[in-house]
């Protein structure tokens, strides 16, 4: 059986649209979802919205609704943005379900068996807009001299009766399982900041709330709910069926890679692993906290005026770009701009102008100068074993880069193997060759066809729907689109002998252009 790999995406407040930022979150743990097929994994990915707390509760009451129905509403725009996104999620988790109130409450109820919970009274600041409990210390003055969260939020002072989790417990456990396991914060900057945070003592944590009721209901103590994130982590057990013992459980937990954006590192990294440790789960292997996107190296903001509608963004520059931009210019971890501009030279200077004209010159020279038939067991030229050499170097590389999260550097080194192959064509210009020596244009083309079909095996994990029209049309079988066709001497000659040729092709990366108005 296949070696699993279980992805989850963090679950959005969906108390608003999505906006760039959850694209691109949901659109890098679709890339590594698919490329980890592409491996040869079987792969779980799971995705979905977070839909308690104060701040869904208080966004319901200012527009009138409940929050039930606000959640309806806006958890359906998440969904059909991964869907629009072509985001390939096995499950989509909503924490309002039936099947998550049971899960919540079962870890709960794990913890407090464990003799980690306790009720007393909680004193201090609380951020509704970061869903988070801070220390005085840790606050910053505004501009009016009030107090900030470090994330330069509005803070409250609230006072209640409240469960709190022994996180003061879990200090050493937690810092000897960062030693133990360097990859489980990630990238290593997030990591140093964890440790040290952790190395200067933890707090008990506020885990239940009496002052408003929008969430899970802590078992046996009316009038507590649970604090936010202690069910919204639990969503990644549930998706799985937790508490039962499952097939599922069994199969995919721990989780391989928790993708979430760097400011909810510390949540995934101290509270989650002591939560688990608590209720003796195993943790999960790996925590990355991504960057953030900045629109013309701005912050987005609604007073700014520049928070963009990911979904205009797919309309405008179609999907795949989108995809491929966005993997391609953000170096994977660092925060990272966008313009439309920026889209527009990057997709059309590697896309279209180059990986899109050798497919679409290679393909058309087939159909035009060999009436679209494939010829096998040509004489191999030493420039032709050149290239074949060259573009597998390349995707090697690029393979090694993406499981290593490296996106940018792994289309780097794709790059490389089509600038080659563009190199080649220009060198051997078989369109001269018709004439002097057809067989070489021959042995030219049908070693264009196996490097443009091994190119594209290697991107479609970024952009698989143009990926798969371009598949299409060279007539490769929708079962032999991973990476272990690469390693398949025989797929061309198999597909000259089912008498298949190429029809007159047709371009799958387009040129795209900035539009009016929105120029720099
Ligand atoms: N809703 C939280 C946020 O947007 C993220 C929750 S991720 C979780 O910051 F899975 F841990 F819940």
């Amino acid at each position: 059986m296949a070696d699993p790999f279980y992805i989850t995406t963090a679950i959005a407040y969906p108390n608003g649209k999505p906006h760039i930022g959850h694209a691109y979150e949901a659109i890098a743990a679709d890339v590594i979802a698919r490329h980890q097929r592409s491996e040869g994994k079987a792969v779980r990915f799971q995705t979905g919205t977070d839909e308690h707390g104060l701040k869904m509760a208080q966004k319901a009451r200012d527009l009138g609704v409940t929050p039930r129905a606000l959640s309806d509403e806006m958890s359906s725009y998440f969904r059909a943005m991964c869907d629009t996104l072509n985001v390939s999620y096995d499950v989509f988790q909503r924490t309002t379900d039936e099947s998550h109130y049971k899960a919540s409450q079962a870890i709960w109820q794990a913890m407090e068996a464990n003799g980690d919970l306790y009720l007393d009274r909680y004193e201090g600041w609380y951020s509704v807009r970061d869903e988070a409990f801070y220390d005085e210390s840790e606050l910053v003055a505004g501009e009016g001299e009030e107090k900030l969260s470090p994330q330069g939020t509005p803070v409250e002072w609230t006072v209640e009766e409240s469960w709190f989790f022994r996180l003061s417990a879990y200090q050493e456990p937690l810092l000897a399982h960062y030693a133990a396991n360097p990859a489980f914060i990630s990238p290593e900057s997030r990591r140093n900041e964890v440790v040290k945070f952790v190395e200067g003592g933890l707090r008990d944590l506020s885990v239940s709330r009496t002052s408003f009721d929008w969430g899970v209901p802590v078992p046996g103590s009316p009038g507590h709910v649970m604090y936010v994130w202690v069910d919204a982590l639990t969503n990644y057990l549930t998706g799985l069926g937790y508490p039962e013992k499952t097939p599922e459980m069994e199969r995919w937990w721990p989780a391989d890679i928790h993708l979430i954006g760097k400011d909810i590192v510390r949540f995934h990294t101290v509270y989650w692993p002591a939560f688990l440790m608590s209720a003796k789960l195993p943790l999960p292997r790996q925590v990355f906290g991504h960057g953030f996107l900045l629109h013309r190296g701005e912050k987005m903001s609604k007073s700014l005026g520049n928070v963009v509608d990911p979904l205009e963004l797919a309309e405008t520059f179609g999907v795949d770009s989108l995809r491929y931009f966005l993997m391609r210019e953000v170096s994977f971890g660092q925060d990272g701009s966008y313009s439309a501009e920026a889209i527009v030279t990057r997709c059309n200077a590697e896309l279209a102008n180059s990986f899109g004209n050798l497919a679409q010159r290679s393909l058309s020279m087939i159909f035009k100068n060999m009436g679209g038939s494939l010829k096998v067991d040509l004489a191999i030229a030493p420039a032709d074993a050149g290239l074949l050499h060259t573009v597998a170097e390349s995707i090697a590389c690029m393979r090694e880069a993406f499981t290593a999260l490296d996106f940018s550097g792994g289309l780097d080194a794709w790059m490389r193997g089509v600038f080659a192959c563009n190199a080649y064509v220009d060198e051997q210009a078989p369109w001269t060759l018709r004439k002097t020596d057809p067989a070489r244009m021959e042995a030219v083309l049908m070693t264009l066809l196996k490097v443009v079909r091994d190119l594209a095996l290697a991107v479609r994990p970024v952009v698989p729907s143009a990926i798969d029209r371009l598949l299409d049309q060279m007539g490769v079988a929708a079962d032999a689109r991973d990476y272990a066709a690469l390693d398949d001497k025989s797929w061309l000659s198999d597909l000259a002998a089912s008498g298949f040729s190429l029809s007159q092709p047709s371009g799958v990366f387009p040129r795209l252009e900035v539009p009016v108005g929105e120029e720099a």
